[in-house]
Order: structure tokens, then C-alpha cells, then sequence
């Protein structure tokens, strides 16, 4: 069944677990498919990418709507993270979505909760992990949670949360959910700015300068085809992007596609992955670097 589908009405909004597991239950006795696509709501055309990718190939499809409080750092926007539930919910409608899963905080973390699923290893102790520590175990303990809960045979996901989805297909893997991982291209705008909840955070100034990472991604990403070595190559963006106005870069970095290991030379494959600050938002953005991309990604 295809997104969007008719029947813009049938919306059906679910707080607890037991009453999307039932509904799901019913769905996959009925024969259906179910997929899930796990968002923290402030819903633009990005997440909608991804309720339309699903829906494309699934019969039923799941929205989670949920800021998750452990995968924010302290210092970071929690509780000026961006809510538009009225927005969210008419959105999903207009796109025929079945189910908006809205569970409380006490009902995903209840009193005296302990329990974490962290993966471990490389792929959590580079890029966002080195800023951002603890931030993937929040990431993997909700997602294994909502994955339990709904249990689709397909879950989709963003490339521009690069490191998140392999950190996902790793914990995917690693517990044998047999659920499969969609990853879905990275949604932009006309200036090619990849969407994000936190561009509304953005000044019409910050986001000129915001415009410009993908332009410095992209250009980067041809210097590595053409022979640059990686942390060169890497230097170079930072450079750019600091000329181009942001206040500082978390990081520039030319990484191994699978295991965000960094890389020396362009042999075909990686990927150029950044996280810059403006004001008091922070942005990320990556982008495919191969023998023929002159695709975004
Ligand atoms: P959130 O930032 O709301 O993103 C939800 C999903 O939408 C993620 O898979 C993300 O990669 C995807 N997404 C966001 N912007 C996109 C864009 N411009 N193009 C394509 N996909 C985009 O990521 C999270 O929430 C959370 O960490 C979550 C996985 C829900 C766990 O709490």
C-alpha cells in the first residue's frame, strides 16, 4: 500500500505498550506487515521520507513520537528540545500513518530503571560518542525498546544520523532481531541543508551559513576522489567551515562506510561526516564519497 494512502482519518494514537503490542499482535495475525519509524517529533519532510519509504513496501505503518531523555547529555537541549504534537499528528494523518506511538518518560523508563543496552566497541567511541558520551546507549536502549515493542519487519532510519544507524544495524544484528533496517537518503533543502528538528533553532543568518555544509562536504568529497589524503582533505573542510562562519567544529572526519574507522585515501569507498556549531545549535552532516557520487546522500 502505498504512502500517502486515502482514509486520512484513521489516526490511531497509542500511549501504552500493551496497547500497540495488541494492535500489532492483531495486524500480524491479519497477515500484515508493520513497519516502524522511531522519531522524537518536530516532524518535517525528513521523517516523512521515511513514513513514505516504509509504506511503500510494508501494509501498516508505525510512528513513534518520543524524546528520549537519556540519549541528552546534561549540557545538552533536552528540555528545549522542539514539541509540536498537534503539528506532528496532523501530519501523520495526511500521510495515512495507522499508528502514533506516544509512551510517557515513566512508562519507558518506570521507577528504578536500570536496565541499558549499550554497544560497544569502535563504532561507539568515535565522532558523536568522542562529543557526545553516553549519547548511543540512550540511542540503543530506546531503540531495542521500541523494536521489542512494535516488533516490525522493517524499521527505517536516516543516513543523516549516519553513525546512529550503523550503531542500530549493529545492535540489530548483535541481539538477532529479525527485523530489517531500512536506511533512507538523507532529505534536504532547496539550498541542499539537510532537515532537521533543530534548524528551527537557527537565525535567517545562521542558516546562510548552515547552507554552506553541504557545499564544503561535497567539496571535500571530490578532493578525496581525486587523490587527497583523508586528514588533509579533513583539515581543509574545517578550515572552510570556520571561514564560512561557524563558531566552532566538532569534528570533520573521512571514515570507513561500516565501521567509521578513518581513512587515509579514497579506495572506492567512505564517507565525510561533520558536526558544527552556530550560536547555540548544534548541526551534523554526512555524505557518501564513491568512484561515481555526485549524488547528496
Ligand atoms: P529524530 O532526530 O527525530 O529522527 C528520527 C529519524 O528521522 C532518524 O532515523 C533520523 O535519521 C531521521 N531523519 C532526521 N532528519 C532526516 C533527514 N533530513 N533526512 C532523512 N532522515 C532524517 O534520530 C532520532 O530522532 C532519535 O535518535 C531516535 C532514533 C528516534 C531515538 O530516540
Amino acid at each position: 500500500m502505498a504512502y500517502p494512502k486515502p482514509a486520512p482519518d484513521s489516526l490511531l494514537i497509542e500511549q501504552s505498550p500493551q496497547g500497540l503490542a495488541g494492535w500489532c499482535a492483531a495486524r500480524r495475525r491479519a497477515g500484515e506487515t508493520i513497519g516502524l519509524v522511531p522519531t522524537m517529533g518536530a516532524l518535517h519532510e525528513g521523517h516523512l521520507s521515511l513514513v513514505a519509504a516504509l509504506g511503500a513496501i510494508v501494509d501498516r505503518v508505525v510512528v513513534s513520537i518520543f524524546v528520549n531523555p537519556t540519549q541528552f547529555g546534561p549540557n545538552e537541549d533536552f528540555s528545549r528540545y522542539p514539541r509540536s504534537e498537534a503539528e506532528d499528528l496532523a501530519k501523520l494523518k495526511t500521510m495515512g500513518v495507522d499508528v502514533a506511538y506516544m509512551p510517557t518518560v515513566d512508562v519507558m523508563y518506570p521507577a528504578g530503571f536500570t536496565s541499558f543496552v549499550s554497544v560497544t566497541g569502535q563504532l561507539t567511541e568515535v565522532l558523536e560518542a568522542e562529543i557526545r558520551p553516553g549519547h548511543f546507549d540512550g540511542v540503543a536502549t530506546v531503540v531495542a525498546k521500541l523494536l521489542i515493542q512494535t516488533m516490525p519487519d522493517v524499521a527505517a532510519f536516516g543516513e543523516k544520523d549516519y553513525q546512529q544507524l550503523q550503531v542500530i544495524r549493529r545492535m540489530v544484528t548483535d541481539l538477532n532481531l529479525p527485523i530489517e533496517i531500512l536506511p533512507v537518503k538523507t532529505a534536504r533543502d532547496a539550498y541542499g541543508l539537510a532537515l532537521s528538528s533543530r534548524n528551527q533553532y537557527l537565525s535567517d543568518a545562521e542558516r546562510a551559513v548552515a547552507r554552506q555544509i553541504n557545499i564544503i562536504l561535497a567539496r571535500t568529497g571530490s578532493r578525496l576522489r581525486a587523490g587527497a589524503a583523508g586528514p588533509d582533505a579533513c583539515a581543509l573542510a574545517k578550515a572552510e567551515l570556520i571561514q564560512a562562519g561557524f563558531d566552532s567544529v566538532d569534528y570533520v572526519a573521512f571514515a570507513d562506510p561500516d565501521t567509521l574507522a578513518p581513512l587515509t585515501h579514497f579506495e572506492g569507498k567512505g564517507r565525510v561526516l561533520t558536526a558544527v556549531r552556530i550560536g547555540k545549535t548544534r548541526l551534523i552532516d554526512n555524505m557518501p564519497v564513491a568512484v561515481s557520487a555526485a549524488t547528496l546522500g
